[in-house]
């Protein structure tokens, strides 16, 4: 897209998933605080993005304010940017929002303007306000509008459609303005919610890549009802499919257990990759094989138990399209080297784990 922006996938966090109306000035001071001192900034996690709820009124002008849970939003802005973060809004193309606030229909120029004033280098555009208004068919137009709204703005603020999958939004994203686009309904804590998200964006693989991503919604690690093997789950397969990164957790808050998964950063580089591309699953029905090429010619891979109850994962090197000559192999989650024996590695996998490696080896071509 022309504002250059989200070469790789955005990492940050977002107040919705764990707090959603509950979220107010003093808490995202707070996160953006916690985001330095607990290290995620500098993992990568740079974005701190208020979701919905934050809107208040519009004036005689027509500019729209934030309500009184965000006194002076500019004043946000740039107390986030002083901690080295980058500060994210949300709105809607509709006249209201999914949480029946102010969206920007009719006002696009004029909001983009008031975001650029403030400091907003992340903007979320959420449908569902709009759906009494529009149609799927109108999705493509109104995204453009507000795609080009933020590009007259003059400030670079990566550009997030939020519409869940309607209307083959992977075809047109990027015609639109926009770096990344959900491809799914609103992720839920459970396991369930999680896989059924990551599965559903499994056709619009070959559409990702550098500037443009889709986008199978935020991360629910350490929101406590995964489990730590299910959250390195989730972690994996968002890394392995160049998902957008942002933490949804209480960055305040977090055990020693729930830094390590989303501050791991081997598997982050995965995410983060230059390449850009999508993994898709090679092999399913118990352990399922997510294979993702890298930009230095290396492979990641994630063998995901889907299974009630432990098992074995193999994995051949020229199901990799290696050679069987396996050059190096790390496991991203052990922190080890790992050997391969006759171009093969064995592993066990606790149910709804993951064993992730990084192998390189001779190319086939
Ligand atoms: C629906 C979106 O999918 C969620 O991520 C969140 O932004 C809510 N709307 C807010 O109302």
């Amino acid at each position: 897209p022309p504002n250059g922006m989200a070469k790789t996938p955005p990492m940050g966090w977002n107040s919705w998933n764990l707090f959603e109306s509950r979220i107010d000035d003093k808490t995202v001071r707070e996160i953006a605080d916690a985001m330095v001192t607990s290290g995620m900034r500098d993992a990568g996690y740079v974005y701190v993005n208020i979701d919905d709820t934050w809107e208040g009124v519009r004036d005689a002008q027509g500019n729209l304010g934030s309500n009184k849970k965000f006194p002076d939003m500019k004043a946000l802005a740039d107390y986030v940017h002083s901690k080295g973060l980058k500060f994210g809004i949300y709105s809607s193309p509709g006249p209201r929002t999914c949480a029946e606030y102010p969206g920007s229909y009719g006002y696009e120029d004029q909001d983009a303007r008031t975001f650029a004033a403030w400091g907003v280098d992340y903007l979320k555009y959420d449908w569902c306000g709009a759906r009494m208004t529009f149609s799927v068919e109108d999705l493509q137009a109104v995204y453009q509008k507000m795609g080009d709204a933020l590009l007259k703005s003059g400030r670079p603020i990566v550009y997030s459609l939020c519409e869940y999958g309607n209307g083959h939004v992977e075809t047109w994203g990027t015609k639109v303005g926009a770096n990344l686009w959900r491809t799914t309904g609103d992720i839920h804590e459970p396991w369930t919610s999680m896989i059924g998200n990551i599965t559903k964006q499994i056709p619009t693989a070959p559409f990702a890549g550098p500037g443009h991503w889709n986008d199978p919604d935020m991360l629910e690690i350490g929101n406590h009802h995964m489990s730590d093997d299910e959250d390195r789950t989730q972690m994996s397969l968002w890394a392995l499919t160049a998902a957008p990164l942002l933490a949804g957790n209480d960055i305040r808050l977090m055990p020693a257990s729930t830094r390590a998964i989303l501050m791991n950063a081997e598997v982050i580089a995965v995410d983060q990759d230059a390449l850009g591309q999508q993994a898709v699953p090679i092999k399913s029905g118990g352990l399922d094989m997510w294979v993702k090429p890298l930009a230095d010619g290396s492979v990641a891979v994630g063998m995901v138990n889907m299974g009630a109850t432990e098992a074995t994962a193999e994995i051949k090197a020229n199901e990799l399209g290696l050679g069987t000559q396996v050059k190096s192999a790390r496991d991203l989650w052990n922190h080890t080297s790992v050997a391969f024996h006759n171009g093969a590695y064995l592993a066990k996998v606790p149910s709804h784990g993951v064993l992730m490696l990084r192998v390189s080896g001779e190319r086939q071509m």
